[in-house]
């Protein structure tokens, strides 16, 4: 018992004692960090990382990897201070030209003094922005849809939103359903990349309850914002939405739900069914001041990784119905592609990371204001001529331009189809405009775009493969997805994106989850219709395919897709 006293009183004295201990060992100073020609000061404490000063202060830097270190994104200069010695994840990932300049990753930085700081890797700003008509495949509900929502109703206007929350991006569009007409379409960033900016990362920090919480938190809040923008731009109210579908791939299903993302990192999960429906739909109609009422679903996904963005899809390009072999390729973080040949429709999908849509490249940015779209070279030239979203000042790449930039370079000779550079570039990179900021290709974007191509080519090669789909029978491509909006097919072709047909006959179609997902605010009979287009699928998993090495070291090389050898199918 006395022993008992004396630790009890030990241990409250000690809790008494450890703020102040604590207290005593905190060493606060300030970071100086400089951007662009803007600077500013913040109290820093010892032993944090760098990285988690981003974060607090909300300044958003490029990063592919959640600050664990594998992206080598991070990328900050030393001005003035003192700061250790690169540790091997920095000399792993810096040039020793970058380390002889004091470039340092920010995640593996920890100062323990004042230090002065150039951030070089900043993401390039990108706000809320609308979304334009031609965004979305055209669509026009049927007057059988129109008057179910009309009938029976005294309210001047009732209202449905249909969400694409892609890995990137998250497209949310407003709906008059009795008149069948788009109020208004919102296009925002989607707030997930914090935790990185490839599925698999964002799935593993969502391992932990606390982590998942966080991240469905944020897609919500992110959700919640849209929802308040398109109701403010067409002049109505949140509570009278009274249908609202969300689409994305299966992933984006599961984080926003916050549920079974352990399930999606075990491969004997991928080729299932998941459940992902959130289980308490009226506590977010509440957050996100939505009428009682309100049907909240997320369109459930196919299998695996193939979720019902591509769902969406297949219904808004009409897929099984054409006459022809048609191969329909949804470009993104996590590609997702389908083949109808005839009678079956084979679905895959490959998770090629960020490339397409200009993250996770040093000097990428998605398709937004100051982004390059296009880029021409002539032939005997050595300079690239950009053409800018905006028209405004450049502020980076997007992965249409940077397909041109890497057919070009293939073209004129100066990037071999192995993905090396000519000797000229080999040191310095591809130097595509130096004020207001410089902007340089270098042999890692190179790089990261191979392998996002390889992913997609080696899912494409496969599902024409097992179909036995004849060369002659592919009458129609859709590429789909804000990469492949603005796609050129010639460029796209000559690299092996996508395989040789007749430009004519490729159809860049632009969001084709959100066109699907508006036109299932309008079907009667939406799980019928799921349901039948599901008969027809036959989902094939890549990751378990024995040849996927071999046809992903194939299709690393900047040169047209090979079709696959083999039996072939009449259509
Ligand atoms: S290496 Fe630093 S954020 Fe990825």
């Amino acid at each position: 018992m006395r022993f008992c006293e004396y630790a009890r009183k030990k241990l409250s004295s000690f809790r008494k004692r450890k703020p102040q201990i604590r207290q005593a060992r905190k060493i606060v100073f300030q970071i100086h960090l400089h951007w662009d020609d803007q600077h500013s000061s913040y109290p820093f404490e010892a032993g944090k990382s760098l990285f988690s000063l981003f974060e607090t202060a909300g300044i958003e830097i490029l990063s592919d990897c959640g600050g664990t270190g594998t992206c080598g994104l991070c990328l900050v200069q030393i001005l003035a201070g003192e700061l250790p010695a690169p540790n091997p994840i920095e000399r792993k990932h810096l040039t020793k030209t970058q380390l002889a300049q004091n470039i340092r990753l920010a995640c593996q930085l920890s100062p323990k003094q004042e230090v002065s700081l150039r951030i070089l890797s900043r993401r390039a700003p990108v706000a809320w922005r609308n979304l334009k008509p031609r965004e979305v495949p055209d669509f026009q509900p049927n007057a059988k849809a129109l008057e179910h929502w009309a009938r029976g109703t005294q309210k001047p206007q009732r209202l449905g939103v249909a969400i694409d929350l892609g890995t990137t991006h998250l497209c949310l569009s407003l709906w008059d359903l009795s008149k069948g007409q788009r109020l208004a379409g919102r296009v925002g960033l989607n707030p997930q990349f914090t935790f990185g900016s490839d599925i698999m990362t964002r799935l593993a920090a969502a391992s932990t309850e606390q982590t998942a919480k966080a991240i469905s938190r944020i897609t919500r809040a992110a959700i919640a914002e849209g929802l308040k923008q398109l109701v403010k731009k067409a002049n109505c109210k949140l509570y009278q939405i009274e249908q609202l579908l969300i689409v994305g791939n299966t992933a984006m299903l599961v984080l926003l739900s916050g549920r079974k993302a352990n399930q999606l990192l075990d491969p004997n999960y991928w080729a299932q069914f998941l459940d992902c429906q959130p289980l308490n739909t009226h506590a977010w109609a509440k957050n996100w001041g939505l009428a009682e009422g309100c049907i909240i679903e997320l369109l459930p996904p196919l299998a695996g990784f193939v979720g019902s963005d591509l769902l969406a899809g297949l219904l808004a390009t009409q897929l099984d119905g054409q006459t022809g072999g048609a191969l329909l390729v949804d470009f993104g973080t996590n590609s997702e592609i389908a083949l109808w040949d005839g009678k079956s429709l084979w679905v895959t999908s490959a998770a090629g990371g960020p490339a397409f849509e200009g993250s996770g490249i040093s000097c990428g940015m998605p398709a937004g204001a100051g982004a390059a779209w296009r880029a021409e070279i002539k032939a005997g030239e050595k300079e690239f001529s950009l053409e800018v979203i905006g028209k405004g000042e450049l502020k980076g790449i997007s992965g249409s331009a940077l397909v041109d930039i890497i057919a070009g370079l293939v073209k004129t000779g100066r990037l071999r189809a192995n993905g090396l550079f000519h000797a000229d570039l080999a040191q310095t990179g591809l130097k595509l405009a130096e004020k207001p900021r410089e902007i340089i290709l270098q042999k890692r974007d190179i790089d990261l775009f191979q392998r996002a191509k390889a992913a997609v080519g080696a899912g494409i090669v496969t599902l024409l493969q097992k179909s036995g789909l004849q060369k002659s029978a592919l009458e129609q491509i859709y590429i789909s997805g804000a990469f492949g909006s603005f796609l050129q097919v010639e460029s796209a072709q000559q690299i092996g994106l996508i395989p040789e047909l007749d430009p004519g006959k490729v159809k860049l179609c632009g969001n084709t989850a959100l066109g699907g997902c508006e036109q299932q605010l309008f079907a009667a009979n939406r799980q019928e219709k799921a349901k039948a287009l599901k008969q027809k699928i036959r989902y094939f998993n890549l990751a378990q395919h024995p040849e996927f090495e071999s046809l992903f070291f194939e299709n690393l090389f900047l040169r047209p897709m090979k079709w696959p050898e083999g039996e072939r199918n009449e259509f």
